[in-house]
């Protein structure tokens, strides 16, 4: 039985983990944070992302540890990195958390076959290709194998992916990457296969792309409000020429979470790097930010202060309890400093994320769970 090894065994890697498992291939899973690692392997963890429990309750071949020569000292050549990628400041990622992985590894004796890194963290453009400079010295190879999947249908995602989008070392360990995918896949993808650099390009303006058309959508819908017309006729139409596709051409809420505001962000940094500038991605964000202010104005126009004006989903996606970057959230937390009465709908999960942060700014009702 084949053995993978993934460090980083988070929201991603332990979807990954977990599919992997299931496709037949013997995962050691490795994750510094102790507690984490323990519900893992007692298998009192819970999760609110759908088919983990049931996965992990049901897995026989996956070993799980916080020592990270678990996977180096055993006969794995196909390592993934999952560890977070957090944004800095000036937009870009600060990959420290890989170079700390990879710092340990080569504390490590060099494996005596060639082994293959597989980074699955979102990174910038250049950055495997330095880190491959690196540990290519010490017997391992580099490659980049982001994934396009979303919170709250990560298990879903990865068997049904679009494209399995692989930034490879070489061809052999292309071929390598392509036939795990090939294995549990429960479709048949588009494999992109490429260089390093091209596939960090390519991840970022993917999601470019995707808050382009989001922000889009809703510039012309709140064109369409001021009209006096409807915007779902208008962008039905437009998403029904085929040149552009009904995809993420809905109005509603602007783009939120954990990934799409960061990595259109990332994709401008990417271009100062190299002395460019790519005005698509901030005039993307300075649209999301103008939509929240239109929506702001519809609705002081429409209530009054004596109102109790309702939110429900306050989440950044339905299926999902991450309120990071939630439009939704934000447009309440405008009216409340503004005075109005806001009531707050949703799960108790994301209830309680929100008091901690807004306290009594609104006032909030607790869901039953489905
Ligand atoms: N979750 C998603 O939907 C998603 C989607 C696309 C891309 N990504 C990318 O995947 C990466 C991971 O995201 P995530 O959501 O799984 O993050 P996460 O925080 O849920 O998981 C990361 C895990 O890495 C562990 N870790 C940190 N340092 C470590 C170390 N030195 N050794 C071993 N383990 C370590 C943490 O304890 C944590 O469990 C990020 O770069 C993110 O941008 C995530």
């Amino acid at each position: 039985m084949t053995k993978i090894g993934i460090v980083g065994i988070g929201r991603l890697g332990l979807c990954l983990a977990l599919n992997l498992e299931r496709a037949g291939f013997n995962i050691l899973g490795v994750d510094s944070n102790t507690d984490y690692i323990q519900s893992i392997q007692s298998k009192a963890l819970t999760s609110n992302e759908p088919h983990v429990e049931l996965f992990l309750n049901e897995a026989k071949n996956l070993t799980v540890s916080t020592e990270l020569n678990s996977v180096i000292n055993s006969e794995t050549q196909l390592i993934f990195i999952c560890v977070p990628t957090p944004s800095k400041i000036d937009g870009s990622f600060n990959h420290s958390f890989i170079d700390d992985v990879c710092d340990e590894i080569l504390k490590l004796a060099p494996p005596k076959n060639k082994t293959h890194l597989i980074i699955n963290s979102t990174v910038m453009p250049g950055y495997c290709n330095s880190l491959n400079d690196r540990m290519s010295l010490h017997n391992y190879t580099v490659s980049y194998n982001p994934e396009f999947i979303a919170q709250g249908s990560i298990i879903k995602d990865q068997q049904f992916p679009n494209q399995v989008l692989i930034g490879e070392a070489n061809e052999d360990v292309g071929d390598k990457i392509e036939a795990i995918y090939r294995s549990f896949c429960k479709n048949t993808p588009r494999y992109s296969r490429m260089s390093r650099t091209e596939a960090e390009i390519t991840k970022l303006a993917v999601n470019c792309f995707l808050t382009t058309k989001i922000a889009f959508a809703n510039s012309i819908g709140d064109l369409t409000i001021k009209y006096d017309v409807n915007q779902n006729n208008v962008l039905a139409a437009v998403g029904a020429d085929e040149r552009i596709g009904p995809q993420f051409l809905r109005y509603g809420f602007g783009y939120g979470g954990p990934c799409l505001p960061r990595d259109n962000r990332a994709m401008n940094k990417a271009a100062n790097h190299v002395g460019l500038e790519l005005p698509i991605s901030e005039a993307t964000d300075q649209s999301n930010d103008l939509h929240r202010s239109f929506q702001l104005e519809t609705f002081e126009q429409n209530y009054s202060k004596d109102e109790q004006i309702v939110f429900s989903e306050l989440t950044y996606k339905s299926d999902s309890d991450i309120i990071e970057e939630s439009q939704q959230l934000e447009l309440a937390v405008d009216l409340a400093h503004k005075g109005y009465n806001i009531l707050l709908k949703d799960r108790k999960i994301v209830i309680e994320q929100i008091r901690i942060i807004h306290e009594d700014l609104f006032t909030y009702e607790v869901l039953e769970d489905d």
